[in-house]
């Protein structure tokens, strides 16, 4: 059931209070680096100290971690942890989703030319194997529409793959995942999605929407540590075609390392073939705190939160300063919010909300502002004066 019931006061002020909250600054750009929040620096802390100590023992703790992150990204993002790994960043993601996908030479991947380089990159080096990248100009303003999809995959039936962002870090486009997915299956191909831009910030229900492979980094939105992502696998694929990779760790231990000689044992074959080695054990301590904080809170509450911080900013804009961006239709918009001066620069407009204590972005001749569920409404209040001093 979806609860969209507005933080209450108090519930605010505690989610604040997880935060070392500076009185003249302003923190609008989740869409770079999230903060940390008390929860989280605390589990690093403590795994710090034990790190320290010469009584070390944490196994158990931490193969406890990850089963309790693989659940709650699971809950963030639809599906089960059995259909959840954690890697290191968004972009091993996309490299062992285009691994599962195995690629022949003369097969081609799809992408738009707005795509952040994390996919851009990942995808252009496929060209080694003999693989094309077909890449689609979108309107800088919008991104992928599922007809102009369906004509260029028409065009271009070698396309085995088609691959885009959930959410436009440039410009905060938010694509209909469904029916991008259905017209991709339509031309037999699979869809793989980069989450980083929209997870944490609204429910996803990722095997719904038909989506083949999700990735993301967790240090935006999720306000976790960087160096941690997660890739989510449709599980009929999973029992289609084994991992791509596989290590040591893509076996479950059970904290229970006196035996690794003997006979092998029986490795994981879905997203956690990707877990190949050690992880990152204070990330995924984090991830376990942070994720299991996001599920109590809602996300249909965090994105009523954020949508009221983002409604009031174009309500209180001066749309004769100022062109928005970004897409602000129900299905299209997200947590990024991007605005540019009529006359002068956005660079110039970047600089006097920094000097007015406001963190933003400065992206594709644009300014980012991205809010989340710590932002006050009375920031976004401050930041619209701002924006009507600026000349
Ligand atoms: C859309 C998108 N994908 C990926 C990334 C980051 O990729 P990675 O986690 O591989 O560094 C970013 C931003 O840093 C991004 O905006």
């Amino acid at each position: 059931m979806t609860d969209r019931t507005p933080f209450t006061a108090a519930e605010h002020e505690a989610i604040r209070s997880e935060f070392l909250v500076a009185d003249t600054r302003h923190y609008l750009n989740y869409a770079a680096v999230g903060p940390m929040p008390a929860r989280a620096r605390a589990v690093i802390d403590s795994i710090n100290d034990t790190l320290q100590r010469l009584d070390r023992s944490f196994d158990a703790e931490t193969d406890l971690a990850a089963a309790r992150s693989r659940t709650a990204v699971a809950r963030l993002v639809g599906g089960t942890s059995e259909e959840i790994g954690l890697l290191a960043n968004t972009s091993m993601g996309l490299n062992w989703a285009f691994a599962l996908f195995g690629l022949k030479p003369g097969e081609a991947v799809l992408i738009s030319d707005h795509e952040f380089p994390a996919l851009r990159y990942a995808s252009l080096h496929l060209q080694h194997f003999g693989v094309e990248v077909v890449t689609v100009p979108v309107d800088p303003h919008g991104g992928l529409h599922p007809e102009q999809l369906e004509q260029v995959l028409g065009a271009h039936p070698n396309v085995r793959v088609v691959a885009t962002s959930w959410v436009y870090f440039h410009n905060g486009f938010r694509h209909d995942l469904t029916s991008l997915a259905q017209v991709t299956h339509d031309h037999d191909a699979w869809f793989l999605v980069d989450g980083i831009q929209g997870i944490g910030t609204r429910p996803l229900d990722s095997p719904g929407t038909g989506v083949d492979v999700l990735c993301s980094g967790v240090h935006k939105w999720l306000l976790c540590p960087v160096g941690l992502a997660f890739v989510w696998c449709r599980p009929e694929i999973i029992r289609e075609r084994p991992s791509p990779w596989g290590g040591w760790m893509s076996v479950e231990w059970n904290a229970d390392y006196g035996d690794l000689l003997g006979e092998p044992r029986s490795m994981e074959c879905g997203p956690r073939g990707a877990e190949v080695g050690t992880q990152n054990f204070a990330g995924v301590r984090a991830l376990a705190e942070v994720g299991e904080w996001f599920g109590s809170l809602g996300l249909d509450r965090i994105c009523e939160h954020s949508d009221r911080l983002t409604d009031e900013l174009a309500g209180g804009l001066d749309t004769t300063r100022f062109e928005i961006v970004s897409d602000r239709r129900p299905e299209h918009r997200s947590s990024i919010f991007c605005i540019r001066p009529k006359r002068g620069d956005a660079a110039a407009l970047h600089r006097h909300l920094s000097r007015n204590g406001f963190v933003t972005s400065l992206r594709e001749a644009a300014v980012r502002i991205s809010p989340h569920f710590p932002t006050g409404r009375a920031e976004i209040e401050q930041l619209v004066q701002v924006l009507h001093e600026f000349s």
